[in-house]
This record gives C-alpha cells, structure tokens and sequence, in this order.
C-alpha cells in the first residue's frame, strides 16, 4: 500500500484530496496547522500530524514522523487580494513564505527518501490566475507563478533519480475556505483602487462560468500521482481547462 503526505488538510482541496486518496485505499498522512480529527473520517490507513510549512522545525518533525512516503502534495497556500500599494512588503513576504518558501522548503525535506529509493512524486497545486493576468492579484499570481518555474526546472534535475515533479492548477473554487481566508489577510485597498476592487467584486458576483469543485482538484491530484503518463501541468475545472486551452 503506498502512503502520500499532503499539506493543509484542514479545509477544501487538501481535505478533498485527502479523503479521495484514502477511498482508493492509499495510506494518508494528512498535515495540518491544528491537527483536527474531526474533518477526515476515522480510518487505520489515515494519520494527522502538525504541519506549518513556515516553520522549518515543524517540517521536519513531520516529515520525520511520518516515515517513508511515495508521494508529496504541497496544497498549503493563502489567497491575497489588494493592490501593489496597499500591501506592506511583510504582508507580500508572509505570501511568499507560505505559498512558495513553504512548497520548496517541505520538497527539500522529502527529497533525501525519494532520491535513495529512486522513486516518488511531488505535485505542487499552484493556481489557474497564473495563465491570465488578473486585477489586484500580482502578489498572489507571483508567489505562484515562481511555484510553477520551480516545479518545471525541479522536474528535470529529478527526472534522472526516477523522481517526478509536476503542477496542478485549480481554478476559481468558491467552496473552499479560500477566499474567507484572502479576505481576513486584506488590510484595505487604498481608496485610489476602489474602482478596480469594485469591477472584480461585481465580475465575481455576475460571473456565471462553471467554477471548480474540490473534487476536480483530487482528481487531477490523483492522475498525476497515479499515472506516470499524465501530464506534468494540468488545469483541474472547467474554468482552468479553458483558460489553459486559450494560452
Ligand atoms: N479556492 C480557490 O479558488 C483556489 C484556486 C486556485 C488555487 N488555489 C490553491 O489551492 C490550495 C488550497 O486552497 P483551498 O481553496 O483549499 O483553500 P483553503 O480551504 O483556505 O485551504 C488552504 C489550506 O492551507 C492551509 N495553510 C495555510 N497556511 C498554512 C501553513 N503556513 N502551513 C500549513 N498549512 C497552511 C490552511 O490551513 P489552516 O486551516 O491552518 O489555515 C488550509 O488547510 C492553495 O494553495 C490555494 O492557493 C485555490
């Protein structure tokens, strides 16, 4: 039975995953900030453990404790919404350290296993508004963009050791926690961009595109993990299938 590890388990995509991979009989190791039993059901092939990817002694307990793994989903991120001028550059630095440091740092504590063993599998879920500029979205759109070139450089230095490196890109999934959690970092887009903030808020709120579903997400998780065939790069939603397709 294979085991994968997935970060920020506690809501949306990673709790999706995570549930999908121990239907199909995987082992989980499912991370997150404040371990909660509560949100996966009870299972001998399921354990939680702490995992902040900020915290590099949190890492490596994680990793330590949770023994030899096949595959690495680093799903952990935060959303941030806000114009250049309105978002301090510690805020911007607390994205990156999250969603990109936070990606390379726990990739870096899983390599040593996968590369002795010649074998393993790293998705990095990074995002469908790296395919298409969008407004007040630069720092979130950088921090995963820079996931994204990592992920497709990483995957040439480890394809010689059997080890494959590949992205999932969601698209817009209003079920998660995801655009509550972008919304409690906002500090306030300065009034000068009230007008562009408005234009995003009533494109969402009119926007009658099919949207993504958590479960897209798993599933596109799940072929590339599976799958060594399937591509390195994939869109997971309607909305991202479409965008990628009209790059
Ligand atoms: N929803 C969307 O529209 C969308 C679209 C494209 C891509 N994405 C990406 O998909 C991924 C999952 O997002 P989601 O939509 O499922 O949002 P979500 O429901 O907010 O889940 C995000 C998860 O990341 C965790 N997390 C945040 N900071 C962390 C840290 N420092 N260490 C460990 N875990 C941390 C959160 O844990 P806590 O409970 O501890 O906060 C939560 O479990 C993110 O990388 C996001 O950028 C989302």
């Amino acid at each position: 039975m294979k085991t994968i590890l997935i970060t920020g388990c506690s809501s949306g995509f990673g709790l999706e995953i995570a549930k999908h991979f121990l239907d199909r009989d995987w082992k989980v190791v499912a991370t997150m900030r404040t371990p909660d039993p509560e949100v996966l059901p009870s299972s001998e092939n399921l354990r939680i453990l702490p995992l902040d990817v900020t915290d590099a002694a949190s890492i490596a307990a994680a990793i330590r404790e949770a023994g030899p793994i096949d595959a690495l989903v680093n799903n952990a991120g935060i959303g941030l919404l806000n114009a250049l001028e309105g978002t301090p550059i510690g805020k911007i630095r607390e994205i990156f350290e999250t969603n990109t440091f936070g990606t390379m740092a726990v990739t870096q504590a899983v390599l040593p296993q996968f590369r002795e063993r010649r074998a393993g599998v790293i998705v990095n879920v990074t995002s469908s508004v790296t395919l298409k500029p969008l407004l007040l979205l630069s720092i979130y759109t950088a921090s995963k963009a820079a996931v994204n070139a990592f992920t497709e450089s990483l995957a040439l230095e480890l394809a010689p050791f059997n080890i494959r490196a590949a992205l999932v890109l969601p698209g817009q999934a209003p079920d998660t926690r995801f655009a509550d959690n972008a919304r409690a970092l906002m500090l306030g887009i300065p009034e000068a961009y009230d007008d562009l903030a408005q234009k995003v808020f009533t494109g969402w709120a009119e926007s009658t595109d099919p949207k993504t579903k958590s479960r897209d997400v798993a599933e596109a998780v799940w072929s590339v993990v599976t799958d060594p065939a399937a591509p390195s790069f994939l869109p997971a939603g309607p909305d991202a299938v479409a965008w990628a397709a009209a790059r």
